[in-house]
């Protein structure tokens, strides 16, 4: 199977690192900036193109689209036209109404829409999935579910004010976030039927776009909750969640190894390791490869690598999710990711927050998605 990488950034280098693994030999990329193009082809050793046309000469299977957000809809589109499986990058497309005119025609081209969520590979957020849907702590009441990252840490090797991820038109100014996190949010507890948003620029980096995202949450299921992102909190470690139930409540820090479950009838606490979580094999098998694989790219730039005990690194999820697609590419397995359909549910949910901050209404996500 030949594929081919649209955008040698970060996502792009490893999609490129874990391709050349899976399907070697198979692997372009395409990449609009010389220089960049140069870098990163020699570096995976694969062969890079700054003319789209000249690598779609190389008749790749699958396109991989990891380029900024504004700028999927054009690959996932040339890959419908010619008959190609598409993996694209979260959010698949950033319109609601192409997302729909798309999901609406691709069951006709039989050809896999790989809708990326990475996060759904990530233990923890398994974990939480299973303990609601096994009702470890009755029914859903309250989520309260926040996270912050300083942008210009994001990328430490390129200016904040040069990449897609500080501007609003482009799926950056934290809009990227929203959606990613939507979707494990609506993954956990079902569908968002309401929201209200205040979105606000309250720092002085340089963002074309709101820096901090405050969301109120209703869903279909009658749970409510509240929803905050950011891009201009500094050293906080990731992600905090709590899930209030009926009897009970489920917490966690990322800076825990570890789900904290609060069992109210028996008045008990229960430590839960991602260990316990039910793809924690595949989790920890992908772990052992994908530190390999960061370790060959080290040696190749003249850093031995020191042997350490295999642990779980978030590279797994990488690995995981474009195996998955390439299983489903290769027709051996059905697409284990996000569905189109729950793609719309996140898209919806995104426009929804969007209009519900320049309203200053409560909007219901439905009548989006009626339309
Ligand atoms: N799955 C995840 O956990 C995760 C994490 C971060 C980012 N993302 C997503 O990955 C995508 C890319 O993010 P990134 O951080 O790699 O961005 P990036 O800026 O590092 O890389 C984007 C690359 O695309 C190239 N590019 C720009 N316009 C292009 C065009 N029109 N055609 C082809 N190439 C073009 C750029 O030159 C750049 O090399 C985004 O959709 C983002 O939301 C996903």
């Amino acid at each position: 199977m030949n594929v081919l990488v649209i955008g040698g950034g970060s996502m792009g280098r490893r999609r490129l690192r874990d391709l050349s693994y899976l399907c070697a030999g198979g692997v372009l990329l395409f990449e609009p900036s010389e220089e960049r193009c140069a870098e990163v082809s020699k570096s995976f050793g694969v062969a890079g193109f700054t003319d789209l046309q000249t690598a779609l000469g190389h008749q790749p299977d699958a396109l991989v689209v990891s380029t900024p957000p504004a700028f999927h809809e054009p690959y996932v589109r040339l890959a419908i036209e010619r008959g190609l499986h598409v993996f694209s990058e979260v959010p698949f497309l950033l319109e609601y109404g192409v997302l729909k005119e798309i999901a609406e025609q691709s069951p006709t081209k039989k050809l896999v829409m790989g809708v990326s969520h990475t996060i759904r590979y990530y233990p923890p957020y398994r974990l939480i999935h299973d303990l609601i849907n096994e009702n470890a702590i009755g029914k859903a009441l309250y989520v309260e579910y926040s996270l912050g990252n300083y942008l210009p840490d994001w990328h430490p090797y390129e200016d904040y004010r040069k990449f897609y991820a500080n501007d609003q038109k482009l799926g950056g100014a934290g809009m990227d976030m929203l959606l990613h996190e939507i979707s494990a949010i609506q993954w956990w507890l079902g569908n968002i039927s309401h929201v209200q948003a205040r979105l606000s620029k309250v720092s002085t980096l340089e963002i074309a776009g709101p820096d901090t995202h405050d969301v109120l949450m209703r869903f279909a299921s009658g749970t409510v909750g509240f929803f905050h992102h950011d891009v201009i909190e500094r050293g906080t470690i990731g992600r905090h969640v709590r899930i209030v139930g009926e009897y009970g409540t489920i917490e966690w820090h990322q800076n825990q190894p570890a789900v904290r479950v609060y069992h109210g009838k028996e008045a008990r606490e229960e430590i839960l390791g991602y260990e316990k979580a039910a793809d924690w094999g595949s989790a920890m098998e992908a772990s052992r490869r994908a530190a390999e694989l960061v370790a060959q790219k080290r040696a190749g730039s003249g850093v031995i690598p020191t042997a350490s005990a295999p642990s779980f690194t978030y590279e797994s999820c990488y690995l995981r999710e474009i195996s998955h697609f390439l299983s489903a590419a290769r027709g051996e397995a059905a697409y284990a990711g996000c569905t189109l359909v729950d793609e719309l549910n996140n898209v919806a949910a995104f426009e929804s927050i969007l209009e519900s901050a320049e309203t200053g209404r409560e909007l219901a996500v439905q009548s989006r998605l009626n339309v």
